[in-house]
């Protein structure tokens, strides 16, 4: 798939040009929160390209899910002063653009007010990629329109795992949101050596393979979905998990994934993968040669429930330190991997989250369809 990009647009001294960029970041007290500065800093490399060519650049994004209203707390001001300070000078910013019913209709009167006054479109915006709006699909239709170097370098880099993937192949896929991840989980059903289930999302599995997991996360649509992957041969559960009680107190567990299909109690909860899930995971690992992550292992956020997160983190970067291509994505993977400081080894992190697993899934996306040279 070949992208219209950035490097080849007629960008020139005093260019109006607009660029949509991933600004769908975490903010505490006015500041972007920690691992959350990975989306903007993905996107130094393209506006230092444009003020280096001396073009006049706009900034347009969005925070949150304002749904058309005007929320302060959702304004792009923390995400202005980040990058300016990161770029040592001022930049024009548009409002938020969900503040506008308009952005999420596609909406092409919108798209029209967005280009006012601009030459050449810029897509910066790997992360919404999936998503049918003025600001990444009405616009191109009115401006001429261009990939950045990172959303050029998304696409590049999960092709390459979507479509010519070196075998063998083992997926991770863990985390809360299993209804996302099922496309991803069923695209490589066959071509993938392991696929392991880890996370909230192997509840389903359990559950789906008799096991009562207590008062652990699950729900009856993922369910219904693990039942029909679990008879896949590909498909690997956790041998054993971290419980813990459900009402806060820090008393926890490790139990083996056994022939008792009583797993934990209903005050109880499975909140992470155990040691034993680590080895077999790493052994079976050792020969891949392609390895994509998406989804924490566990309830990292809460210790010690960050064990088996950080661990994988670790093995993926030793792995792909080792030679494999190693690609992980997902706002909460992505923290966790920057969080313990171990993005070096891994061969690509997406800047994506329902955007990668909808591209890895095969689904169309809407902003790069439009961005394709045909
Ligand atoms: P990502 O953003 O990386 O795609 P998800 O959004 O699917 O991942 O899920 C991340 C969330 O899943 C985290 O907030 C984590 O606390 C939660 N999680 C993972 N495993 C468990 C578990 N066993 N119990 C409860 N929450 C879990
Ligand atoms: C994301 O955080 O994945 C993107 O910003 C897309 O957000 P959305 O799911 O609200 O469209
Ligand atoms: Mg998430």
């Amino acid at each position: 798939m070949k992208l219209r990009t950035i490097v080849a647009a007629p960008i020139l001294k005093g260019t109006h040009v607009l660029i949509r960029i991933d600004s769908d970041v975490d903010v505490t007290a006015g500041k972007i929160v920690g691992e959350s500065a990975y989306r903007l800093d993905s996107a130094l490399p393209t506006l230092k390209f444009l003020l280096g060519k001396k073009a006049v650049v706009t900034l347009m994004g969005h925070r949150g899910r304002p749904a058309g209203n005007v929320d302060k707390k959702l304004s792009l001001a923390p995400v202005q002063k980040y990058l300016e300070n990161k770029l040592k000078t001022k930049l024009n910013f548009l409002p938020n653009v969900r503040f506008d019913s308009r952005e999420e209709k596609n909406d092409s009167s919108f798209a029209r007010e967005l280009a006012q006054g601009q030459e050449i479109f810029i897509n910066e915006s790997f992360a919404t990629a999936h998503r049918k709006h003025a600001s990444t699909h009405a616009i191109t239709k009115i401006l001429p329109s261009f990939a950045g170097l990172q959303f050029e370098k998304e696409v590049h880099e999960l092709s390459c795992v979507r479509d010519a993937a070196e075998a063998p192949i083992s997926l991770i896929i863990g985390g809360a949101k299993i209804e996302t991840k099922v496309p991803v989980i069923s695209k490589f059903l066959k071509q993938a050596e392991h696929i392991f289930i880890v996370g909230a999302a192997a509840n389903a599995f359990l559950v789906a393979a008799g096991y009562d997991v207590g008062g652990s996360y699950v729900d009856a649509v993922s369910v219904r979905a693990a039942r029909k992957l679990i008879k896949h041969d590909t498909v690997f559960l956790p041998v054993d998990m971290v419980i813990g009680t459900i009402t806060g107190a820090k008393k926890f567990r490790t139990i083996a994934v056994a022939d008792n299909k009583k797993l934990c109690g209903a005050n109880e909860a499975n909140f992470d993968m155990g040691p034993a899930t680590l080895i077999m995971i790493s052994e079976m690992l050792a020969s891949s040669k392609t390895i994509l992550w998406n989804g924490p292992a566990g309830k990292f956020e809460q210790q010690p429930f960050h064990l088996g997160t950080e661990r994988i983190a670790r093995m993926l970067a030793r792995a792909g330190r080792g030679g494999a291509c190693v690609v992980a994505g997902g706002g909460e993977t992505v923290t966790s991997i920057l969080h313990n400081k171990m993005s070096r080894g891994f061969t690509h992190i997406s800047t994506g989250g329902g955007a990668m697993l909808a591209f890895l899934g095969g689904a169309k996306l809407w902003a790069v369809d439009v961005l394709e040279q045909k």
